[in-house]
């Protein structure tokens, strides 16, 4: 049987990982878990949110996959680490993978982060940013109100316009050339965003460059999936799922094999 990548999230945020990890190894079997019950984790603290992180690990575990992604920024933040200490399988997070990129794509050394409230708090990105370039300048903004638009489903609603338009609009006059989207939700954002930010800023994502550390480590444990099977992928969600469903199939431009499954969290 093909061992899957688990990957999860606080919510529907992850998928944008799911979707660079279905372009860049489409023959990877996935299992996606999105705590939507519980989330924003954003404005958790972090105790609380290393509790859920292991939780979900405990329970994607009992798949036997062969690597776990947290592809939520806010976990990754807090929990990455105790995650690692827990499991016996590469654990990835999407901060490194998010500042790397970031650094690959600035000429100025002005770099900007969005991110939840728990992220910035944390001072994830600035430090990681630091360890690869010391000499980096870090413009950091919390922007709370995004990830709970993104979760009902809302990103091409006016009003979510107007609300990135609002919560961005003093980043506009930063010396940045480009911006990290520093919590796996915002790339549902990416239009409105880029509208705000004008096109000399580069917006970051860090589902292309994790996606990419994902198939480095398969490939240095030679554990890439064979070419002969095709992957069915399991998605699991601990809220309602008709809206998780809804959202997975828009945005993954993919009829889900099977609904999502409803795991009631502790
Ligand atoms: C959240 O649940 O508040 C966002 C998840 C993330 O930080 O990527």
């Amino acid at each position: 049987m093909q061992q899957a990548i688990a990957i999860l999230d606080s919510g529907v945020g992850g998928l944008t990982v799911v979707k660079e990890v279905m372009r860049q190894l489409p023959r990877e079997k996935i299992i996606y878990f999105g705590d939507t019950a519980r989330a924003p984790y954003g404005p958790r603290s972090s105790e609380e949110v290393t509790l859920f992180t292991q939780q979900i690990v405990e329970y994607l575990i009992q798949f036997q996959p062969k690597m776990i992604v947290i592809a939520c920024n806010t976990a990754t933040a807090v929990a990455l680490e105790d995650i690692r200490a827990m499991v016996n399988v590469p654990v990835v997070g999407v901060i490194h993978p998010g500042a790397r990129a970031a650094i690959n794509a600035t000429e100025t050394g002005f770099i900007g982060v969005i991110g939840t409230e728990g992220t910035i708090r944390s001072g994830a990105y600035p430090q990681a940013l630091r360890e690869i370039s010391p000499h980096i300048e870090v413009i950091s903004e919390a922007c709370p109100q995004f990830v709970p638009l993104v979760e009902k489903g809302m990103f091409r609603d006016e009003i979510t316009r107007d609300t990135v338009r609002e919560t961005l609009r003093h980043l506009r006059s930063k010396p940045i050339d480009c911006l990290i989207l520093g919590c796996t939700h915002y790339p549902f954002l990416m239009d409105p965003i880029s509208e705000v930010m004008g096109p000399r800023v580069k917006l970051i994502s860090s589902a292309d460059e994790t996606a990419r550390e994902i198939s480095t480590i398969l490939h240095q444990y030679g554990q890439l999936a064979k070419a002969d099977e095709e992957p069915v992928h399991h998605f699991f969600c601990s809220g309602e799922p008709r809206i998780f469903q809804q959202i997975a199939q828009d945005w993954l431009k993919e009829h889900l094999a099977s609904a999502p499954v409803v795991w009631q969290v502790p």
